[in-house]
């Protein structure tokens, strides 16, 4: 099986933010098991959003035990200032909210100079049209379907329009462009999200409060 965007073989990342801290070598080393394609790593600042998560010596443990790639979601003001440590400490794909980056095209390069994949994140409020003059720049897109700083919230039904109007984007600047989707997801819209031609989810909840995280991994992947 392959990541290649063009065979549209749809990835799943579940969030480590649901993971059980007490026990996140055991929590990742059963990502490693599943079918799980990429690990989402939600770093907040209590600054961008109204929590804190958590920081390096996280996703470096993280980093130690997984043998799948880092998707590194970072919720926080100012992420020129971290870029080079995330990439330290093993992002292997880092991901910038539009709302938190003033100079964007600048942040995107430091990421692929860093040899990262390069993700843009945009918030409910956010049209995608806003991505115009840099979806042609960008690896991925990432759609919030929650108000991101939480997990477990409902999901938002307005991100099947966005997914549609970014599809338009991407066929006309950059087939290649990954969607990733984050936030309420779970096995009642997941085939309903890739269908509408997401690539990537994201899951927190829906995986880790399942009775087996692997096999709802599983389900979402197969939705
Ligand atoms: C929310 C985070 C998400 C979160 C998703 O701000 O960006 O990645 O972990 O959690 P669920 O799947 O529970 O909505
Ligand atoms: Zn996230």
């Amino acid at each position: 099986m392959t990541n290649d965007p063009m065979t549209n073989v749809p990835l799943i990342a579940p969030s480590i933010l649901s993971a059980d801290f007490g026990n996140l070598q055991r929590d990742i080393e059963m990502l490693n098991q599943s079918e799980a394609d990429w690990i989402h790593v939600d770093i907040m600042d209590g600054l961008f959003v109204p929590n804190i998560s958590f920081g390096f010596p996280v996703a470096e443990v993280a980093y130690k035990h997984a043998v799948k790639p880092l998707d590194v979601h970072l919720m926080i003001v100012e992420p020129d200032r971290y870029l080079k440590r995330f990439a330290e400490a093993g992002a292997a794909g880092m991901t910038v909210q539009l709302e938190a980056c003033p100079n964007l095209h600048r942040t995107i390069q430091v990421i692929k100079e860093l040899g990262c994949r390069a993700g843009v994140a945009i918030n409910p409020h956010s049209p995608v049209t806003l991505l115009e003059d840099i979806v042609g720049d960008l690896d991925l897109v990432l759609i919030m379907s929650v108000n991101p700083g939480f997990g477990g919230q409902r999901f938002i039904e307005n991100t099947y329009k966005k997914i549609a109007d970014l599809k338009k984007l991407t066929e006309k600047y950059n087939p290649g462009l990954l969607i990733e989707v984050d936030g309420g997801v779970d096995q009642t819209n997941a085939g309903k999200l890739f269908s509408a031609g997401a690539n990537v989810l994201v899951a927190g909840s829906s995986v880790f409060s399942a009775a087996s995280p692997s096999a709802m991994i599983s389900t979402l992947k197969h939705a």
